[in-house]
Order: structure tokens, then sequence, then C-alpha cells
């Protein structure tokens, strides 16, 4: 893992937002894996100042998202449908007929799973997937125990994460107890994986990632069987770990 050490949340977006760009560049067709969440949210300002300034173009860019809560329509400001099209898709000149969120309000889930999972492979896979990390080591909305070789599945969230993600909802209850979510096979397949960590209630996760075992009981750990994942990393994360 090539870990990439900043000062603050501010850097860590521009140095994120700097590596997405450079890869849309030289592969103007790329396939990207976008993640939701506060992490990735500086940095997809940023790409969206660059895309006004410097024409950065995402025309042929071909989007997958990490995952969906179930039950929530496009139009709820909490779907991470909404959510993309608020903070980047709206901003740029991508066509919206090439971002894929999971659809968590369909009759069939089992199906819309597995719909997402060969939808990926009939374009190739993934070329650059960016993740988030859960402070339990969830990616994507893989959380604790999930297997290794999951593919795009329904999950049950955590108590901590609905308890996390109670911050955009207004309390825990509405929070949607649970998420369709690309696995962690799905996750591992992408060619190359950018990271972003940043906080102190990241402190743990980060020290887990680096010094901890692999196991399924820590899903990030498994990062550090592929062999191309960058992580960007504030001090606040970081603390004393060397
Ligand atoms: C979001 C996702 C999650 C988040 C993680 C961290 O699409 O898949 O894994 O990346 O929950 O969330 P934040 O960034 O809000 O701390």
């Amino acid at each position: 893992m090539n870990i990439i050490e900043v000062k603050d949340y501010q850097e860590m977006s521009k140095k994120a937002a700097e590596f997405v760009r450079d890869n849309v560049r030289r592969n103007q067709t790329i396939n990207l894996g976008l993640a939701t969440g506060g992490t990735p949210v500086g940095m997809y300002k940023q790409l969206i100042e660059d895309h006004q300034k410097n024409h950065t173009s995402y025309k042929n860019v071909t989007t997958f998202n990490l995952d969906e809560y179930i039950g929530l329509s496009e139009y709820n400001h909490n779907s991470y449908r909404y959510f993309m099209n608020d903070h980047l898709f709206d901003h740029i000149d991508i066509q919206m007929s090439k971002t894929n969120v999971p659809h968590g309000n369909v009759n069939d889930l089992k199906k819309e799973c597995s719909d997402f999972e060969h939808l990926i492979k009939e374009h190739g896979g993934i070329d650059l997937q960016i993740l988030g990390i859960g402070s339990n080591g969830h990616i994507g909305f893989n959380e604790p125990g999930t297997s290794f070789d999951s593919q795009t599945h329904i999950i049950d969230l955590t108590h901590s994460t609905r308890e996390a993600n109670a911050r955009f909802f207004g309390n825990r209850a509405e929070v949607p107890a649970q998420a369709i979510t690309m696995g962690i096979a799905t996750i591992m397949k992408s060619k190359a994986i950018l990271l972003l960590i940043s906080g102190t209630n990241k402190r743990e996760a980060f020290f887990q990632l680096v010094h901890g075992e692999i196991s399924e009981n820590f899903p990030a750990s498994v990062l550090r069987k592929h062999s191309c994942v960058t992580i960007i990393v504030d001090e606040a994360a970081r603390g004393n770990v060397q």
C-alpha cells in the first residue's frame, strides 16, 4: 500500500482530486468507482472546480457507486443517487446514462444485486475505485464479518454505522436498516484503489488497517492483499502511527 501523508482534510481532498483528475485525463473512457459519505465531499468540490477552470472532461467516463440505502428513492435527499447528483454529476459534463448507482427501491433486490455486478463486468471492470472507511473497518457497506468472496449483496447495517450516519438523517431511527453494496470481491477486482482517511474518529481504523491482522472481522484489511492501493491520510487520522 502506498501511503501519502497529508496535513489535513483540505490537503487530502486536493491531492485526491489531482489523483482522480490525472487518471481521467490519461484514460478518458475510465470506469470510476465512487463513494459517498462525508470523506469525499471535498474531493468532489475540487473536481468540480477543476472541471470549471481547466475543462477536464467526463463525457466518456462511466461511474459505479459502491452502495445505496434500501428503501430510498433517487429523489430522497438522503439517497446516494441524490448525493452523487448533488455533489458531482450535476456540475460536470458526465452523461447521466453513464452513471450507475445501485437502485435501493426496486421490488427484486436480489436481481438488482446480480444486475449491478454484471454491469460492472460488462464494462470491463472498475479502473479506479475511490473508498472511504468506516470506523469499524467497513468498506462500501461491507460490515465486519462479510466474506472476502462477497459480490454485490444486501447487508444489514450495524448499530455503529447507523449511528455514524444519523448526522445526515436527523436521528438513527430514520437511517435505513439495510443497504445494497458492492461486495469485497467486487471491490478487490478494481485495477486500482484510492482510499481516503481523515479525522480522529478514523485513527483506530487506520491503525488496524496498517498493523492489524488481515481478517473478515476488519473488512478494510483485505486491501493489504491488493497490488495497487493508494491511501491518502491526514494527520488527525494518522496520530502516531509510523
Ligand atoms: C460510502 C461508503 C462508506 C463510507 C464510510 C465512511 O459510499 O461506502 O464505506 O465511505 O462509511 O463514511 P464517512 O466518509 O462519512 O466517514
